[in-house]
């Protein structure tokens, strides 16, 4: 699936406003693949509202979002090694309304959860307003809404 800047936020929205929770999201792909726009997407949909700013340095993030629900954003891509994984709670994330986020998740190695879906984005050619998504589940993670994609435009 080939999707716009514009279908990938109108999708990620969509399952940021319906999906069940708790839920574990890897976000793949090289750096500039998207995986931020796509987390602030969801974000939104899932009622955090303000700026959403880069979780390079701190590592996590975490927003309030509609009800109970609240928004993690993680980009491990500064992480050192997969035991620093300890000092962010990591053990405890994925419970009660967490709607969990993670770019670069395969550096976390073997402590990613066993119930989650990896979206990874690409993008076909250098330069291109296009990324191919694809959507892997693991294990027995809630449904995820919207996919495959329906495209609505106007
Ligand atoms: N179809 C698309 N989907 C997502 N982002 C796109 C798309 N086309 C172009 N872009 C641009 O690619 C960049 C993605 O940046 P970002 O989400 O920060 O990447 P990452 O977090 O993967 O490093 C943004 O500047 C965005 O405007
Ligand atoms: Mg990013």
């Amino acid at each position: 699936m080939m999707l716009s800047e514009r279908d990938l936020i109108h999708w990620g929205e969509q399952v940021g406003a319906a999906v069940e929770l708790p839920i574990f999201l890897g976000l793949r792909g090289q750096l500039g693949a998207g995986k931020s726009v796509l987390a602030r997407a969801i974000a939104r949909g899932a009622g955090v509202e303000g700026a959403m700013p880069s979780p390079t340095f701190n590592l996590l993030f975490r927003y309030p979002a509609r009800g109970e629900a609240e928004v993690v954003h993680l980009d491990l891509y500064r992480l050192r090694e997969p035991d620093e994984l300890w000092e962010l709670g990591w053990e405890e994330l994925g419970q009660d309304a967490e709607l969990v986020m993670v770019e670069w998740p395969e550096r976390a190695g073997e402590h990613l959860p066993g119930d989650r879906w990896d979206i990874h984005l690409t993008a076909p050619e250098p330069g291109s307003s296009l990324r191919m998504v694809q959507v892997h589940r693991v294990g027995a993670p809630p449904h995820l809404p919207g996919f495959p994609v329906t495209l609505e435009r106007g």
